[in-house]
């Protein structure tokens, strides 16, 4: 996988002996993560790359000439807040045999409750309504929204929570009966910008839930599927989460995560890093930049203080293993990225 070029004009790409191919850029605001990431998942050409922006995370303006073309040429463009995502929510994933009505069921509460925060009460109740929906077939027509209608329709305080909380996914009409796999395009890339701003979170949730179970079913395994997937310390990582799953399966899957974040030095957090294949250290939150150095080198840790602080928009020291001129490279490198 290619992550840039060195300033000698050399290309950097990890090498076939890492243990997966995620990569994670950390740094404080406004030093080049997402310009960086954008160009890495483009590269990827041989794959599907599905770009989720959100927060305003991606700019098309920072790829590369080449990565831009190519982005041109091959991208299928979702504007969620006008039209909405097609999602076959209540076929079976794949294949018929392999997932029945009441694996459908489970699945669908459980997306739902991960991307809400439902309690198990609320979560019980939520599972009656969707076995209904179900049954009915009221998604083709209905959307989501027949989940709280059902809900609602009840007269009970714990109903009325969970429709509540599901209110930002099931009443919006965004999800629709259609599949989402209709392109031949290379690139998916999903902008989530129109929506409310803090709602996009949950969004990212539940979409990153459902590309997870599609994952599993193995539909990536030959393709392969890359995600740029901007601002992770909004997402769940904890073990046995959707984001641990992808990180952790991703050889089985065939799926490499391209993320960013300010900071993830919490214990839970620590633990992705420590997952991904590669890291690119950015200009780091003043706070970090001790605990950057001392992941970088601890031996050196004052000289990682120092070069840390140097760092301009754009340069970042990366930690991984390499190959560079047909030499595999196993020590920090400090680098700029060339867009
Ligand atoms: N490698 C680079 N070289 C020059 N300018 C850059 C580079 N990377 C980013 N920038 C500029 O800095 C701004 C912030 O970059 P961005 O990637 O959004 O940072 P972050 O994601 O860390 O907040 C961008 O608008 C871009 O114009
Ligand atoms: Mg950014």
């Amino acid at each position: 996988m290619k992550i840039c070029k060195t300033q000698k004009g050399n290309i950097l790409e990890t090498a076939e002996s890492v243990p997966n191919h995620h990569v994670v850029s950390i740094g404080k605001s406004g030093t080049g993560k997402s310009s960086a990431n954008a160009n890495i998942a483009i590269n990827q050409q041989d794959r599907i790359v599905i770009i989720i922006d959100y927060h305003n995370s991606f700019d098309k303006s920072t790829l590369t000439e080449s990565n831009k073309n190519y982005f041109n040429k091959n991208s299928f463009t979702i504007d969620v807040a006008e039209e909405g995502i097609p999602i076959n929510l209540f076929d079976p994933i794949i294949e018929t045999d392999i997932e029945n009505e009441s694996m459908i069921e489970r699945r669908i509460t459980k997306m739902l409750s991960n991307a809400t925060g439902l309690s198990r009460t609320q979560e019980d109740i939520t599972f009656l309504a969707v076995q209904d929906v179900l049954q009915l077939e009221l998604y083709h027509d209905e959307g989501l929204s027949a989940i709280t209608r059902w809900l609602r329709s009840q007269d009970k305080s714990v109903a009325n929570c969970a429709a509540g909380k599901l209110r930002s996914i099931c009443d919006t009409g965004i999800l629709y009966d259609e599949s989402f796999w209709k392109s031949d395009k290379k690139i998916y890339y999903l902008n989530m910008n129109g929506l409310d701003y803090c709602e996009q979170s949950v969004w990212v949730n539940f979409l990153m839930d459902y590309f997870m179970r599609v994952a599993m079913r193995g539909f990536f395994k030959n393709k392969g599927v890359t995600f740029y997937l901007d601002e992770v310390q909004n997402l769940d990582f904890r073990e046995g989460s959707t984001m641990f799953t992808m990180i952790n399966e991703s050889r089985k899957f065939n799926v490499n995560l391209v993320m960013a974040a300010p900071s993830l030095f919490m214990k839970k957090e620590l633990e992705i890093l420590g997952q991904c294949g590669t890291i690119l250290f950015f200009h780091p939150l003043q706070n970090d930049k001790k605990k950057v150095a001392s992941l970088i080198d601890s031996q050196k840790m004052e000289k990682y203080v120092f070069r840390l602080s140097q760092l301009n928009v754009g340069e970042c020291i990366v930690c991984g293993t390499f190959k560079c001129k047909g030499e595999t490279v196993t020590k920090p490198l400090q680098i700029a990225i060339d867009l």
